[in-house]
């Protein structure tokens, strides 16, 4: 007969200096299960997964995994005792090509001294067939996309032929396709007896997929039950210890004047025609498949990208905005999609972080105190864990840095607020926050343009809709008429001819 556990962790502790982030916590994982970790950001999650496979070794505690107790001492010693991870921050080399990325630190060689490139290019290709991925392994890894980038984070992950994959977070960057993908490959794992320990916020995803969820909380272990004998609004209880509503606190507020004006903007390859009014008071949805343009869109505007065509109007006065200084001082501000590559500023504090963007506001010499309290009022508005101010913000959870960054970009107090995936890796109930702020915003006049990739989310945020596809506006649409099936049709359109799209 079959061991019943793969994996057992027991007892488990984990302290960082003036953190205790996990207390003493336990994990049963079942082969050919997944097993969902749920809990709200700073739980504990990714550290108690960073603990088994050696990045952290825990304070104290037990792990045995195959029936032996085990102690890895790094991630290479845990992969070659068949424990992979899918991490939730996602490191390439951008430099390298996506088979240098796949295979490093396992690079087939020729002889002692040559890379077998041939090798190493078949082996990629084969993979990406197996999984049915379509990426071009001689690819540089900076020209992914970060939902190609995250696919080949997990071709990774699955390549080791592991027993154990873990999932931290693996869909946050993917759309409905991609992840029916994954699911798929999940499902092949299954199949082969493989456990895979899956992390997520996002609940119909869990739903789906769990065979186990155990939960956490505030570095304490809450409970494991079968995924079937819990539903959404137990999970929530169990995990925030209190009961979360609201999930999208739209309120209807006058729309003002127009404070935004685009007409035929256009950047390189990937902005072709994108015109659109924004209005004082509205939330702005910007709908889209993976790679429509909608980030590249919001770049030019905010001066990171290179303007190739067309105007833009704020106010009534044309503007042309060359570089992220500029947007700044027209109050504009853009909380971006991607926080490692141009968000967090991973040494500095939460402090620092927060009031990068703003300053102009605390005058020459600084004025500490007033960044002081800009910094607490932010923390506490959004309930950011995090032990103090000073902390560096990549000690932070995944989710936490998150929300220091929407908080920067708040304190800057724009007339436009550009928001691009905003609750991307946050928990239900931040969630829910964010949400609620955004709505505030808007009513006391702002305006705000939100990409974002999940259906109810734009639906449920947005008064109006802009559909792109491919580096054209196909579409705009009113909250009355609000619908997934018009959002997709004009997300597939292949022409801009419904896209008198600026008009309200
Ligand atoms: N390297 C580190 N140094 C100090 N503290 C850390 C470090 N890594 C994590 N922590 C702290 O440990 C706690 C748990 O963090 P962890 O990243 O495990 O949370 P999580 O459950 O994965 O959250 P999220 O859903 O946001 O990803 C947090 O309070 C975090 O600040
Ligand atoms: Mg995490």
């Amino acid at each position: 007969m079959s061991q019943e556990y793969i994996l057992e962790m027991t007892d488990i502790v984990k302290e960082f200096p003036g953190v205790r982030a996990l207390k003493g916590v336990q994990l049963k994982v079942r082969p050919g299960t997944v097993h969902t970790l749920m809990g709200e950001n700073g739980a504990g999650k990714s550290t108690l997964m960073k603990c088994l496979i050696g990045i952290h070794p825990p304070t104290s505690g037990k792990i045995v995994y195959d029936g032996r107790e085990v102690h890895f001492k790094s991630t290479l010693e845990a992969i070659k005792a068949g424990i992979s991870m899918i991490h939730q921050e996602l490191s390439p080399v951008p430099e390298r090509s996506v088979a240098e990325n796949l295979w490093l630190g396992r690079v087939p060689m020729k002889n002692p001294f040559m890379v077998d490139h041939k090798k190493m290019r078949e082996d990629s290709i084969a993979l990406f067939e197996k999984l049915g991925l379509d990426v071009d392994p001689d690819a540089k890894m900076k020209e992914l996309s970060v939902a190609k980038m995250q696919m080949v984070e997990i071709a990774k992950a699955v390549s080791y032929d592991s027993r154990i994959v873990i999932m931290d977070e693996p869909t946050s960057a993917l759309t409905d396709v991609e992840v029916e993908h994954l699911f798929r490959i999940i499902a092949e794992l299954k199949e082969k007896n493989v456990a895979i320990i899956y992390i997520s916020h996002k609940m119909d995803e869990i739903f789906r997929i769990s065979d186990d969820i155990s939960v956490f909380r505030d570095g304490e272990y809450v409970t494991t039950d079968l995924a079937s004998n819990l539903d959404h609004d137990k999970l929530i209880t169990l995990m925030v210890g209190r009961e979360v509503t609201d999930m999208f606190p739209k309120v209807e507020c006058p729309i003002g004047e127009t404070v935004l004006k685009v007409e035929h903007l256009s950047a390189g390859r990937a902005v072709k025609d994108v015109s659109f009014e924004l209005h004082k008071g509205e939330i702005l949805g910007f709908a889209g498949l993976v790679g429509a343009g909608r980030t590249e869109t919001v770049e030019t505007l905010f001066g990171i990208r290179h303007k190739t065509g067309g105007r833009v109007w704020k106010d009534g006065k044309e503007i042309d905005i060359r570089s992220p200084e500029q947007a700044i001082a027209h109050k504009i501000a853009l909380l971006t999609e991607d926080r490692r590559g141009n968000g967090i500023v991973g040494l500095l504090s939460i402090k620092e972080n927060t009031a990068l963007a703003s300053l102009k506001r605390y005058g020459f010499p600084l004025n500490h105190k007033k960044m002081i309290s800009d910094t607490e009022e932010y923390v506490e508005k959004l309930r950011t864990k995090t032990p103090s101010i000073d902390t560096p913000i990549q000690n932070l959870s995944g989710g936490n840095q998150q929300k220091v960054l929407v908080g920067r970009w708040l304190l800057t107090d724009p007339d436009i607020l550009i928001v691009d995936e905003p609750t991307r890796g946050i928990d239900v109930g931040a969630k829910s926050e964010i949400h609620a702020l955004l709505t505030q915003l808007a009513g006391e006049g702002k305006a705000i343009i939100m990409i974002s990739s999940e259906m109810p989310e734009v639906m449920g945020m947005s008064d109006r809709i802009v559909i792109m596809h491919e580096g054209y506006t196909t579409g705009v649409i009113d909250r009355s008429d609000f619908s997934s099936e018009l959002i997709l049709k004009y997300a597939t359109s292949e022409t801009s001819d419904q896209a008198a799209a600026g008009k309200s």
